[in-house]
């Protein structure tokens, strides 16, 4: 994830360095094991495919290898981030949450409105092929292009009073990127999302922030790295 941020500092990098080794060896690893043994799994299923289309095998194990590793990284911190963001904006808007418990057709735009107010990952990163123009700002051929995110959530010419969290507003957040790249994952993420909430309004009823919630100092892949909660 520091590997993604704009300025990451030489210690983050050399963590990442070491995490990305440690993955590599044990994603190495299951993609070997899958290969001995084949199984109803993901990594099975992409060996099965890939195969199909790629004579060589060793080939065909670095591009499943690669996929697992990223689907894993993408799938993941993005995923948890919004199911604890949107436990900390709900309990800190306790009437939106009671909303929720006698309206549970509202859980979708719930979400919607979380994914909006604060995006799991904040910048979409885009290469220019050729020379263009974009929203005014000249762009020249092969120059990396950061498309902020979290700030056009909170563009008061797209939506009223942006910094307010309002589960009524019905926000359509770019969250999950667009385009040829959209979100493999969105599906999941709304259902966890969804699963999580309704879970929380059916289960736990009396359950209330009980410290102060810290965020990691991060841009690109945003980060609740602590709340703590209580159940009354
Ligand atoms: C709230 C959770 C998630 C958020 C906010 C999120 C966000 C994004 C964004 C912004 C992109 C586009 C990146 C770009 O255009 O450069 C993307 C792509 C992708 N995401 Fe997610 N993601 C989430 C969950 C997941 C999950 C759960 C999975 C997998 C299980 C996943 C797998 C992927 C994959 C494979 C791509 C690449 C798609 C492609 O390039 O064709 N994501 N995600």
């Amino acid at each position: 994830m520091f590997t993604q941020e704009l300025f990451p500092s030489r210690s983050q990098l050399e963590l990442s360095d070491a995490a990305t080794h440690r993955l590599r060896e044990y994603f190495t690893a299951l993609v070997q094991e899958r290969r001995r043994a084949h199984g109803d799994d993901p990594v099975s299923a992409w060996l099965r495919t890939w195969d199909g289309l790629e004579a060589d095998r060793a080939v065909a194990d670095e591009a499943v290898y690669s996929l697992a590793l990223f689907v894993l990284l993408a799938g993941l911190e993005t995923t948890s981030h919004v199911l604890s963001t949107m436990v900390w904006l709900l309990l800190e808007h306790p009437r939106q949450l009671e909303w929720l418990r006698a309206h549970p057709e509202d859980i979708p735009s719930a979400i919607d409105e979380v994914l909006r107010y604060d995006a799991p990952i904040h910048m979409i990163s885009r290469i220019a092929p050729e020379d263009t123009t974009l929203a005014g700002v000249r762009v020249h051929k092969d120059e990396m292009v950061q498309l902020m995110v979290g700030a056009a959530h909170h563009d008061p010419a797209k939506y009223d009073d942006p910094d307010l969290f309002n589960i009524h507003r019905r926000a359509s957040p770019l969250s999950f990127g667009g385009g040829v790249h959209y979100c493999l994952g969105a599906p999941l993420a709304r259902l966890e999302a969804t699963s999580l909430l309704t879970a929380l309004l059916e289960r736990l009823p009396g359950l209330r922030i009980s410290g102060s919630p810290v965020w990691a100092p991060r841009v690109a892949f945003r980060r609740l790295a602590k709340l703590t909660v209580a159940q009354a």
